[in-house]
C-alpha cells in the first residue's frame, strides 16, 4: 500500500491536474452591496403574488422525491413562453447545467466547442471540465461578430458543438440574422443559441426552431427575476432533447423550484411588466453614461450594459471606488484583451442607476 505524507499529497495524485490549477467560478461577495454586477432583476416578486408562491409551498411534499412527471410544468413553459408545440423540452438546474449536459453527451475528449469570444465564460468551463477542446473565435475591435473568422474557425476545426449567446454576455451585442443564419448552414454539429436576455430584446429565434435542424435554444429565468431558483429549458426537436435527457441527473429540478415557477407563471404578466421597465432603465441608463466623459458605451441588447474608459480612467480605480461607495459592478479588465478597461454594469431601479451614473461622474471628475 501507498503511504501517503498528508491530505494534501493524497489530494495531488487524485484529483485532475488541470482542476487542481483552476479556480473556481469566480462570485463577488454582495451582502449589502447595490448590487449590479451579475444581470439580475433588481426587482423582486410584489407580496400578493409572494403570498401565492408561499400557499403553493405548502402543498408539496418534502419527504418524496420529486414528480417524473413533467407534463404539467412543459405546457405551462411552452404556452407562457411561446415555445413550438412540435418542440421538446429539457430542464436544468440553471441553464448552466444544461451547458454541462449538451456538452458531456455530445463531446468525446479532444471534440472542439467554438464560440466567439468573449462571451459567457461558463461555455470554456463547461468544455474543459467535460474533456473537450474549445476555440474561441475573437469579436471584432468593436465588438461585433467576426463572420467570416467564425465561417474558417468551424472549417478548420469541425466543432462539435457551438455556442452563441445572443445577446452576448459581456458585451449586450445581438449578431445579425444572416450572419447566424450562415454559421448555423456551415455547423457540422449541434447550434446553440443561448437566450438568457431574450426578454429584453424580444428577438428570439424560438419560432424558427422547426426548420432548424441542427439548433436548441437555451433560456434561463435567472434573468426575469427568478435567479433563486435556478431553472433553465432546452428547446429542441425530440430527437436532440431524448439523447441528452439520458445524461441528466434524476430529480434534477427540486420540488420547491417547480412548484414557485408554476405559481409565478400563473401570474407571468409580472415578470413582463418587469423586463420592460428594465428594458426603458437600460436605454435611460445608456444615454446618461454617453453624456460622461472619457467613456465608450457599447449598444446592448440586455439587461446590463459595456463601458469602457480611455486611458485617463483605470476602469479597475472605477470599480474600486464604486465598491468602497457600496455599488457592486463587474470589472472586466483582465478577463479578454479586448475588453481592457472595460467595466459591465447591470441595469438596476431607477434610483440605483441615478446612484450608478452620480458615483461614476464624481470619480471621473476627480481624474
Ligand atoms: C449567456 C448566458 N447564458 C447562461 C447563463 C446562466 O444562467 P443560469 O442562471 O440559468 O445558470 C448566463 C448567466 O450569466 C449567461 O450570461
Amino acid at each position: 500500500m501507498i503511504v501517503y505524507k498528508d491530505l494534501l499529497d493524497l489530494i495531488k495524485v487524485t484529483v485532475r491536474e488541470d482542476i487542481q490549477r483552476i479556480n473556481a467560478y469566480p462570485v463577488s461577495k454582495s451582502a449589502n452591496y447595490i448590487k449590479l454586477d451579475a444581470m439580475e432583476s433588481p426587482y423582486d416578486l410584489p407580496k400578493d403574488i409572494l403570498e401565492h408562491v408561499i400557499n403553493n409551498l405548502r402543498k408539496v411534499h418534502l419527504n418524496r422525491y420529486p414528480s417524473t412527471d413533467k407534463s404539467q410544468l412543459i405546457q405551462t413553459i411552452k404556452e407562457k413562453f411561446n415555445i413550438p408545440c412540435e418542440a421538446d423540452l429539457l430542464f436544468g438546474n440553471g441553464s448552466d447545467e444544461l451547458i454541462h449536459l449538451i456538452i458531456q453527451s455530445c463531446c468525446r475528449p479532444g471534440d472542439v466547442v467554438l464560440s466567439p469570444s468573449p462571451s459567457f465564460v461558463f461555455f470554456e468551463m463547461a468544455s474543459q471540465f467535460n474533456h473537450a477542446k474549445f476555440v474561441k473565435v475573437d469579436l471584432t475591435e468593436d465588438l461585433q461578430l467576426d463572420t467570416n473568422k467564425m465561417l474558417e474557425s468551424i472549417k478548420q476545426h469541425s466543432p462539435k458543438i457551438i455556442f452563441l449567446a445572443m445577446p452576448n454576455n459581456p458585451t449586450g451585442g445581438l449578431w445579425d440574422d444572416d450572419d447566424v443564419l450562415s454559421i448555423i448552414n456551415m455547423a457540422p454539429g449541434l447550434v446553440i443559441i443561448d437566450e438568457a436576455y431574450y426578454a429584453f430584446n424580444k428577438k428570439s429565434w424560438m419560432s424558427r426552431l422547426n426548420e432548424l435542424k441542427n439548433v436548441l435554444i437555451l433560456r434561463t429565468v435567472s434573468k426575469i427575476g427568478l435567479a433563486g431558483i435556478r431553472f433553465g429549458y432546452l428547446a429542441g426537436h425530440h430527437e436532440w432533447i431524448s439523447q441528452i435527457n439520458k445524461i441528466r441527473p434524476p430529480y434534477n429540478i427540486n420540488t420547491l423550484t417547480e412548484s414557485v415557477i408554476l405559481s409565478v407563471l400563473d401570474k407571468k404578466h409580472i415578470l413582463d411588466e418587469h423586463s420592460s421597465k428594465i428594458l426603458l432603465n437600460r436605454n435611460k441608463l445608456s444615454e446618461s453614461l454617453k453624456k460622461l466623459d472619457h467613456v465608450k458605451v457599447y449598444e446592448s441588447y440586455g439587461n446590463f450594459i459595456l463601458i469602457k474608459f480611455d486611458s485617463n480612467v483605470s476602469a479597475t480605480n472605477v470599480f474600486n471606488e464604486l465598491k468602497f461607495s457600496n455599488i457592486l459592478v463587474k470589472d472586466m479588465s483582465t478577463s479578454h484583451t479586448l475588453l481592457s478597461n472595460c467595466l459591465r454594469l447591470s441595469v438596476g431601479t431607477d434610483s440605483e442607476n441615478e446612484l450608478l451614473i452620480e458615483t461614476i461622474s464624481k470619480i471621473i471628475s476627480k481624474k
